[in-house]
């Protein structure tokens, strides 16, 4: 996530299992990215989970081919490409072995990510924290199944395990999750964002192209505090994902996803990890119960004992 990931959330994903990604722009140089790349390399062990760099692929994007050296140095497993094409990328993170995901918010660009020969796609759906889509995941999933036997990373509101298990069932291979890591110890975000992040709920987002040209979730109240109203925050202006503009943009007015609910603390990443497992399991059994008729029978026996006792 934009100014949120370094190398200590990366790190900390990895380390409890999970794939952990940052973007390449939220370094501010090449060689700050040459530093960043040092120390996760350094870190992690075949052990551990998947470290995956986010690269934006937009024209606006004029350190691609720097960023894109370095991706061929230090061989992160997986590269997901985002705003643009994933063609710039996929000769190079092949060459070593890695794979390549296309961050995608519409069935037309995933048409276009599968011609390009993608590994994956990541199906950004509605309810999703920054850059947006706006498709159900459920209709997004099987959509693109119908032409892609890749994998499914499907991202948008996922929070919780259960809604990684509602993700799975419905044909997805994983889950991408960003907004449920915002508020997490080793997240970047500022103080003052994390105790909004835990603060606000589904309600207090606005989805707009207001600010970076692209439709965005944004968090109301940073909008307020910069003296921006968010019923009325005008058309789109014109889409710039790179440099200082960018880079203030996003310090000062702060995006989150509708998975907003599910965070009540600012809490260490493998904390949140344990309890994504542990509602995910749980979620499991209960669709298992409910497959095997267990849990229909036990409602149909509490809901028969009720209405014995009202009679
Ligand atoms: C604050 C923030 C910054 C983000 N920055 C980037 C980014 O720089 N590049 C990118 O590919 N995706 C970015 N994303 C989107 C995530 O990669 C992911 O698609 C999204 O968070 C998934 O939805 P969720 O937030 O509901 O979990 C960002 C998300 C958030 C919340």
């Amino acid at each position: 996530m934009f100014l949120v990931s370094g190398p200590e959330l990366v790190i900390a994903a990895c380390k409890a299992g999970i794939g952990g990604a940052f973007p390449t722009p939220n370094c501010r140089t090449p060689s700050e990215l040459d530093s960043w790349m040092g120390q996760i390399t350094d870190a992690l062990s075949p052990d551990d989970g998947p470290w995956v760099a986010n690269m934006i692929t937009h024209s606006s994007n004029n350190r691609l081919a720097e960023d894109l050296a370095l991706v061929a140095e230090y061989k992160p497993p997986i590269v997901i490409t985002a705003l643009g094409s994933p063609k710039p990328v996929i000769e190079t993170v092949k060459a070593y072995g890695g794979l390549v995901f296309a961050d995608v918010v519409n069935i037309n660009l995933a048409r276009k990510a599968a011609a390009a020969g993608v590994d994956g796609m990541a199906c950004i759906s509605a309810g999703a924290g920054g850059h947006t889509g706006h498709l159900s995941p459920l209709s997004f999933i099987s959509a693109v199944r119908e032409f892609f036997d890749g994998y499914i990373a499907v991202g948008g509101g996922i929070a919780d395990g259960s809604a990684i298990a509602g993700a799975i069932a419905a044909g997805a291979d994983m889950v991408y999750m960003g907004t449920r890591f915002l508020a997490a110890s080793e997240s970047r975000a500022q103080d003052d964002y994390k105790a909004m992040i835990v603060d606000c709920g589904p309600d207090d987002l606005v989805v707009s192209s207001a600010i970076t040209g692209t439709p965005a979730s944004w968090l109301k109240p940073s909008l307020n505090a910069a003296d921006l109203d968010p019923d009325n925050l005008g058309g789109p202006v014109t889409r710039d994902y790179s440099g200082d503009g960018a880079h203030k943009r996003w310090k000062d007015i702060w995006a989150a996803g509708q998975g907003l609910q599910s965070i009540q603390a600012v809490e260490p990443v493998a904390t949140i990890v344990d309890r994504l497992e542990d509602e995910y399991r749980l979620a499991v059994s209960r669709f298992q119960r409910i497959t095997a008729g267990e849990e229909h029978m036990d409602r149909y026996v509490a809901a028969t004992l009720a209405k014995a006792n009202s009679q």
